[in-house]
């Protein structure tokens, strides 16, 4: 676990500091690193307990989907569905600050953490030279929400990343002040194009080049909390703080206990946060009619994972 004593590295774009960058983020640690938009926090998108890590690092109170990095439009379609729309707007905007959510594809690999349990993903090529370099070496998929904590403004210099989570990652890699320092657009092509998020590219440029009109996310559809939870909740009823199982349950637990399904035995809440929306769509499989969870700490990532077994467990 991350803890707050880490000694956060800063790293420069010399060829040692990349080569060291690029194994931070292969075993599964916080590398900050600039894109052309704002300062991401990268992990490596496959690895459950580095995503996990980053939502303690940030300290964010919910699992919002993060957008995954990668280094060309080839690489993006390991991970997403592709279709004309998607490759129409890599071949004008990428590398560049826009991000696609496409549907996610069946062999991904990516750790449900990332995509927060849904079928979408949201794919980014950055063109930062950096970010491009990094994305080369690591040969791999990053998640990389903003390098900020949870409720603050997003960082466009390494001084801002450290500011907030000096202690927390292992390294900052320092390459300046970020060009954009906007956020990338998004764009949802799910269904119907669909502006999620604005930013960097203008929606103006993205409706010229695909020669129809977007259509406008409701305000606060990106992260609509009601949405992404009935997308994943459980067929059955789910009972929380269950202090002991009942006949006939599905029963995860948390902690030494008996129990169908474990979040984690020895109660790591990192453990526990990246095996969180697997053990769910276990859960469900198993077809019965009711589910209880065991009482989940609400400190550090344990927010989080209480705020997601909330929403599986609100009426609907
Ligand atoms: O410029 C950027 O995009 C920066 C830099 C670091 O690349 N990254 C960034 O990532 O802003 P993040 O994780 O903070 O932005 C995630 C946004 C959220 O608003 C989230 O709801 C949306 O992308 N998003 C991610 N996956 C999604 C999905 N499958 N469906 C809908 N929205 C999604
Ligand atoms: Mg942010």
């Amino acid at each position: 676990m991350q803890g707050p004593h880490k000694v956060t590295e800063r790293l420069t774009p010399t060829s040692a500091h990349m080569l060291r960058a690029t194994d931070l983020l292969k075993s599964g640690s916080l590398v900050a690193f600039p894109t052309e938009t704002v300062y991401g926090l990268g992990a490596d998108a496959r690895n459950g307990r580095a995503v996990a890590e980053i939502y303690a690092a940030k300290g964010r109170p919910s699992f919002n989907p993060l957008i995954v990095h990668v280094a060309n439009s080839d690489a993006a379609q390991i991970y997403g569905i592709w279709n004309q729309t998607a490759q129409r707007l890599a071949d004008t905007f990428w590398p560049g600050p826009l991000s696609m959510v496409l549907p996610l594809r069946a062999d991904a690999g990516l750790s449900e953490l990332v995509t927060a349990g849904l079928n979408s993903v949201a794919l980014r090529v950055p063109a930062g030279k950096v970010a491009q370099e990094l994305l080369q070496r690591f040969e791999g998929p990053v998640a990389a929400p903003s390098a900020n904590p949870s409720g603050r403004i997003s960082p466009t210099t390494a001084a801002h990343v450290l500011a907030g989570l000096d202690g927390k990652i292992s390294a900052v890699l320092d390459g300046g002040a970020c060009s954009v320092g906007l956020e990338s657009t998004i764009i949802g092509l799910t269904g119907a194009p669909t502006l999620l998020r604005a930013g960097g590219v203008a929606r103006e440029d993205i409706e010229h080049v695909l020669g129809i009109s977007l259509k406008s996310a409701q305000s606060g559809e990106i992260t609509a909390p009601g949405q992404i939870a009935s997308h994943y909740a459980p067929k059955a009823r789910v009972r929380l703080n269950a202090s002991r199982w009942e006949l006939g349950e599905k029963t995860l637990g948390f902690g030494p206990m008996e129990c169908d399904l474990n979040l984690s035995e020895t109660g790591d809440l990192v453990e526990a946060a990246a095996s969180l929306f697997g053990c769910l769509h276990k859960l469900d499989e198993m077809a019965g009619t009711q589910i209880a969870v065991a009482p989940i700490p609400k400190s550090g990532l344990g927010a989080a994972i209480n705020d997601r077994l909330n929403r599986a467990a609100a009426p609907r």
